[in-house]
């Protein structure tokens, strides 16, 4: 089985006393199409800004086909092909 195209493990981030993500891992085949569901506030856009590096998680890590990604910026995310809209 190939590596995930993307991984996140453990991702976690707080808004002061909000924490908008806890130890969240998603995970992404290549081809995969996934959708991520949830109620207002639940968290989805916050991940998603970790994941194009608007925001620096306070926990986890990413990894790209399996290796560790260093993604602090928007301009790091769209070198290793991840956009946003
Ligand atoms: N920049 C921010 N500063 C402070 N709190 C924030 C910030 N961004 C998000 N939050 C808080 O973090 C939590 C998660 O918000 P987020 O926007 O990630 O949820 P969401 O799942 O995208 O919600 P929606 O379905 O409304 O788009 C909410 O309680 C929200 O108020
Ligand atoms: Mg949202």
């Amino acid at each position: 089985m190939p590596a995930p195209l993307i991984e996140m493990r453990g991702i976690t981030k707080s808004f002061g006393a909000v924490k908008a993500n806890e130890a969240v891992d998603l995970s992404v085949a290549p081809g995969e199409i996934l959708g991520l569901l949830g109620e207002n506030g639940a968290g989805k856009t916050t991940l998603m800004n970790v994941l194009f590096g608007a925001y620096a998680p306070d926990a986890g890590e990413i990894l790209i086909q399996g290796r560790p990604a260093r993604i602090t910026s928007s301009a790091d995310a769209l070198a290793a092909g991840i956009g946003m809209v």
